[in-house]
């Protein structure tokens, strides 16, 4: 029997030649990170750029994320920073999303970065895509693997299910351990975050000492990517509700409720992490099994819950 799913493979030392093989030339691959999947391709290839933008069709006033293997090969595109040092020291690799700024020099292309002065730039934390990183001579651009909009892959059949076969190579890494994209901040100016995420804004605070925002409205385009109906199912989401209609599947937290046929819960024992790491996986069931509309209860604010109903809100058109 034909196997349709013929594009992904596993990892190891023969299909890491082919890997970087793939990117060297080009190509763009479904990757595994610790957050969600990504589609990597050479941050200073115009060629491999054009591609992503395509293949996600996402607007190019949207700029991507360049991933590095470490913070020597990312000064060869940004100004690094005290600041950047003290939280690099601290989490990095991790799942925090630097904005710095760029240096007149980088060859990072400017479509990826939309031409803006800054630059976005992560450290993944994936042994897998460490190993990559480390094997390559240029950055990866990497924006999640799902279309523009759509929900952010947690796995590599997730990538497949957005994709297909129109992406060359998706590695499977198994699902991702966070589960939400990483947390997005602006160390150009006033430090701010732009997108929340694992790494909370006490912990940053407290490590540099300073207080720190967290953007709430984005009246201009300063991270585009918190632009409405994101990380939508493509169904109407309603927050902090109790009870179900018809066709609705309800999305819940801690104890169970009565209605279980329709429930789907993000977490038995209110762990935030594990909620985190299965908010994707059921809003991509729940839109699979047809159901109509969603109906999410109450989600705690704090630690990963500030991500968690940050991209609730986005899914229901209320950010
Ligand atoms: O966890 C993650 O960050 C994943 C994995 C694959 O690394 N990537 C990811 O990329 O979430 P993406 O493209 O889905 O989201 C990138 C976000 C967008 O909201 C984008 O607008 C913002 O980062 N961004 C990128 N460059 C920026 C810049 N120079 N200034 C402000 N925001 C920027
Ligand atoms: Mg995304």
């Amino acid at each position: 029997m034909k196997n349709i799913y013929s594009n992904i493979i596993r990892f190891n030392n023969f299909s890491l030649k082919k890997i970087l093989q793939n990117l060297k030339s080009n190509k763009i691959l479904g990757l595994p990170t610790e957050t969600v999947y990504g589609l990597g391709g050479n941050a200073y290839s115009k060629n491999a750029i054009n591609k992503i933008y395509k293949l996600k069709k996402r607007p190019k006033s949207n700029p991507l994320i360049i991933h590095y293997y470490d913070y020597k090969s990312a000064e060869r595109d940004v100004y690094t920073s005290e600041e950047f040092f003290k939280l690099y020291r601290k989490v990095c690799p991790g799942p925090l999303t630097f904005i710095m700024k760029r240096k007149l020099n980088s060859k990072v292309c400017s479509l990826a970065t939309s031409k803006l002065k800054t630059i976005a730039i992560r450290f993944p934390k994936n042994k897998i895509i460490r190993k990559i990183l480390k094997k390559l001579s240029f950055p990866l651009a990497m924006p999640s693997a799902n279309l523009s909009r759509s929900i952010s892959p947690v796995s590599a059949l997730d990538v497949f299910d957005e994709f297909g076969k129109k992406v060359d190579l998706i590695v499977d890494g198994g699902k991702t351990k966070i589960g939400v994209e990483s947390t997005v901040i602006d160390l150009t100016n006033k430090i701010k975050i732009l997108r929340p995420g694992f790494v909370d804004r006490n912990f940053i605070s407290k490590t540099l000492n300073k207080r720190v925002t967290n953007i709430r409205k984005i009246k201009y385009l300063k991270s585009p990517g918190m632009m409405k109906t994101h990380y939508s199912p493509g169904i109407p989401v309603k927050l902090n509700q109790k009870n179900i209609s018809r066709g609705c599947a309800l999305i819940t937290f801690g104890k169970s409720v009565k209605n279980k046929k329709h429930t789907f819960n993000l977490s038995r024992n209110s762990n935030l992490n594990e909620a985190a790491k299965n908010l994707y996986k059921i809003l991509r069931i729940i839109k699979k099994k047809g159901y109509k509309k969603i109906h999410v209860v109450k989600i705690p604010n704090f630690g990963l819950g500030v991500a968690i109903n940050d991209r609730l809100k986005h899914a229901a058109n209320l950010k």
